[in-house]
């Protein structure tokens, strides 16, 4: 498999918020004046864009479909790992449309070399991607969210495809609905959450996990700036905000920060890491190849 840095990201051409499935959705904001906010939406994803090539990122990516706004989104679309891409079911109607575009575009990538082999959770398990599925590499281990958008139960398909430690954490609260909108690893071990938006047991499994001078704890107004949702390349943070406290701690750990504009995207619930699905992240041991036959894989819708 093709070993560059390399990273997917959905064209905005077709983006639009015209519809509410989390409480950070705002149609009639967008509504006012659909033009300019699709204009200022294409702007600010070419920054983003740029500022990942800047880092040595290839991007890669997923053409647009008018219809499915939320594509734009492609960290909802699957898990990747060792190039083996787990592909994911939407739990919203109105998102379930993608899975056949995101499967067509990753076996395409396969045809290309760039992911080894693609697979899909079973149909009726709702999981929805590396948004609520975090690769520690650290530890070597995945944190999953569940409770929201993807049902306890994908977190047993996740272990068991990726051969992978799980770590399983409840999603409370409709605002922080994906993993990714309250919980960011960095690659010092790192983990910088807003704890209330997990269960009492999983606050306490994170405790467990990570020592406390690596736990950064952000506050509501942080977390509600979508600086959670990051993408990190090694000492280098993209993010939306980030407001100045953050932003000083996280110097202060050696990490450069990179602030984007990414309110458009903030208007559907969703900023950096989410705009984005890695492609190149892979676990140190050797993979566990030798998967039996009656696993109940699907290839495809
Ligand atoms: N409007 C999208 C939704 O509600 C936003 C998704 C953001 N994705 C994320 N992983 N946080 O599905």
């Amino acid at each position: 498999m093709d070993q560059a840095r390399r990273i997917v990201m959905s064209s905005p051409d077709h983006y639009e918020v015209c519809y509410s499935i989390n409480p950070w959705m705002k149609p009639d904001e967008w509504a006012a004046d659909p033009a300019m906010a699709g204009q200022r939406a294409r702007a600010q994803w070419a920054t983003l864009a740029d500022r990942l090539r800047q880092l040595g990122l290839t991007v890669e990516v997923v053409p647009a479909v008018p219809g499915l706004p939320d594509m734009v989104f492609p960290a909802n679309a699957g898990i990747v790992l060792n190039g083996r891409a787990l592909l994911a079911r939407f739990r919203c109607r109105e998102r379930q449309g993608e899975e056949a575009r995101f499967l067509a575009f990753f076996l395409d990538l396969q045809r290309r070399a760039l992911v080894d082999e693609v697979r899909q959770v079973p149909e009726g398990i709702f999981q929805e991607g590396a948004g609520d599925c975090i690769w520690d590499a650290r530890r070597q281990l995945f944190w999953v969210g569940y409770g929201q958008r993807s049902v306890g139960e994908s977190v047993d398909h996740i272990a068991l495809f990726f051969g992978q430690p799980v770590r399983r954490l409840a999603l409370v609260t409709p605002h922080f609905y994906h993993l990714d909108t309250c919980f960011c690893v960095l690659s010092g071990g790192e983990i910088l959450y807003y704890p209330p938006a997990l269960s009492a047991e999983s606050q306490a499994l994170v405790a467990a996990e990570v020592p406390a001078e690596l736990r950064i704890v952000a506050t509501a107004e942080e977390a509600a700036a979508f600086s959670l949702n990051a993408v990190n390349i090694g000492r280098d943070l993209v993010m939306a905000g980030p407001p100045p406290r953050l932003k000083a701690i996280l110097e202060e750990r050696g990490y450069r920060c990179h602030g984007v504009d990414l309110s458009s995207y903030m208007l559907s619930g969703g900023a950096a890491y989410c705009m984005t699905l890695r492609l190149d992240l892979a676990s140190r041991p050797a993979l566990d190849d030798n998967l039996p036959e009656d696993r109940q894989w699907q290839f495809g819708t």
